[in-house]
């Protein structure tokens, strides 16, 4: 009889489960909210994805490039390892979302009943209702070059304000998405009388040709009387699909003075055929009152606290390991990461080793891959407590098997010594950097949610 009983059940849970099976995977019903809220944000008209998928026919018609780019991860692109770590506004599918799309397309690309495109008009929203209080543009268009190769530009925006004012975000906004691959930006703030013209000098300077020294001094951003000013480091960032970043109120922020210059010191183009035009700018974003807890910034590796081991010479033909360490000497809460290499870069991984020898992940990327390099907020403020090591180790590959790989054959890439914070992306040199926007720890901050929405 108890047997009995358990064969009709088996027999019940298989009869629901080919009923599920057979329950069809439609586009409206389950394919759309997912390519609209995961792939459509750059595949749209003005978008950096090279076309659409957002109807049916976009994402029909392309359906074995599809599966092709999403079972190798290629797309979208987020190349964190989210089983490593997981941060905000994270852009991998889950897997179940891959496998729905997988399915779906396996299924015949079954089409459903149509339904409104409302999950896409949601997302084209601006979420942030606020309106910036001051923009400033290009002081000209930039026309890119039309010889289908990437371009490296160092360009500063200029901009006078009637007195000290706190600024609580600058975001950068992509004119041409087609074209604008990347950018990182400074803000550089003229003590009282230190500089009578910052309008004067080049606003933009090509640092394939010229060295940051070089370019610093074509657009004459020192002071007048030779001095530096003071630079606040990665003010801005942005890459197609990124939001600016942007803490809960009262956390990070900056005071500018009358004079400024916004430097964008990686102005990233990506290739095209034919000149493109853009006029891309800045929104600021004012702040009644000062920041209570002042962002700080540090790196190790390149240019920052720590050495790298062995020293970053990739001999040609070679995979080669190289690891750079730092101690953290007081409690901190991370915010956000960066983790930097160039074209020869294969693998990224950093880590927190306490005192008590427990280890906390920081970040892993298992392909790196050079386009993609974006700045990781962790989703709640993360502790490292005082006495940690930091560990990063990066895997650098100057075999010709790498088809980012500038040269072939492949030759001997180091690093280069240059001066100021971030290097070009010139492709005779490496970097290796990991940077990291820290606060000093105060109690309770492991709970705090970076996300501000
Ligand atoms: C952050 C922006 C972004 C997101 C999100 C994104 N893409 Fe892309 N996609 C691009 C860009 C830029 C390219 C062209 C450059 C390249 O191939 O790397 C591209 C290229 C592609 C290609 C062509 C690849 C090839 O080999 O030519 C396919 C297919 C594709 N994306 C599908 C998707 C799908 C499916 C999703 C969502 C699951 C998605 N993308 C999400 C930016 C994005």
């Amino acid at each position: 009889m108890y047997y009995r009983k358990i064969q009709i059940i088996c027999i019940c849970i298989y009869i629901i489960m080919i009923g599920c099976d057979k329950k069809q995977i439609t586009f409206h019903n389950n394919v759309k909210k997912i390519i609209h809220t995961k792939c459509a944000v750059c595949h749209n008209p003005k978008g950096a994805g090279p076309f659409n998928l957002i109807s049916y026919e976009d994402v029909s018609k392309r359906s074995k490039m599809i599966t092709q780019v999403i079972t190798t991860n290629y797309m979208p692109p987020w190349p964190a390892d989210p089983y490593y770590r997981s941060f905000l506004n994270e852009k991998n599918l889950t897997i179940n979302e891959k496998e729905t799309i997988l399915k779906w397309i396996q299924n015949g690309i079954t089409k459903g009943e149509d339904t409104p495109n409302h999950i896409l008009d949601s997302i084209f929203v601006n979420k942030n209702q606020d309106k910036p209080d001051l923009q400033i543009y290009m002081q000209k268009t930039h026309v890119t070059n039309d010889l289908n190769t990437d371009e490296f530009l160092m360009m500063k925006f200029p901009f006078e304000l009637q007195k000290d004012t706190f600024i609580k975000k600058i975001e950068f906004v992509a004119n041409n998405k087609q074209v604008v691959h990347h950018i990182n930006a400074h803000l550089i703030t003229y003590e009282e009388n230190k500089k009578k013209n910052i309008f004067q000098g080049e606003y933009v300077v090509n640092t394939e040709i010229f060295s940051d020294d070089k370019a610093f001094q074509k657009m004459d951003i020192l002071n007048d009387d030779d001095t530096y000013p003071l630079l606040t480091p990665s003010v801005a960032n942005y890459l197609p699909g990124s939001e600016q970043t942007e803490y809960p109120l009262g956390i990070g922020g900056y005071r500018a003075k009358k004079k400024n210059i916004i430097l964008v010191n990686d102005f990233h183009y990506g290739p095209t055929p034919y000149p493109e035009r853009d006029s891309s700018y800045f929104n600021i974003y004012f702040s009644d009152s000062p920041p209570k807890r002042q962002v700080q910034e540090t790196q190790l590796g390149t240019f920052g606290i720590s050495k790298i081991n062995p020293p970053l010479i990739i001999p040609p033909n070679e995979i080669k390991k190289f690891t750079t360490k730092a101690t953290i000497t007081q409690d901190i809460s991370l915010l956000t990461i960066n983790p930097h290499m160039h074209l020869l870069g294969k693998s990224f991984i950093a880590f927190a080793v306490t005192l008590n020898n427990d280890t906390i992940p920081l970040i892993k990327i298992n392909n790196w891959n050079f386009r993609w390099q974006y700045f990781y907020t962790y989703k709640k403020m993360l502790k490292i407590p005082a006495g940690s090591e930091i560990i990063v180790e990066a895997i650098y590959d100057n075999t010709e098997n790498n088809p980012d790989n500038p040269f072939n054959p492949p030759k001997e890439i180091s690093e280069r010594i240059g001066f100021n914070g971030k290097g070009s992306m010139k492709t005779t040199n490496e970097m290796l950097q990991f940077i990291i926007n820290y606060l000093p720890y105060q109690e309770g901050d492991e709970k705090i949610s970076l996300d501000v929405q």
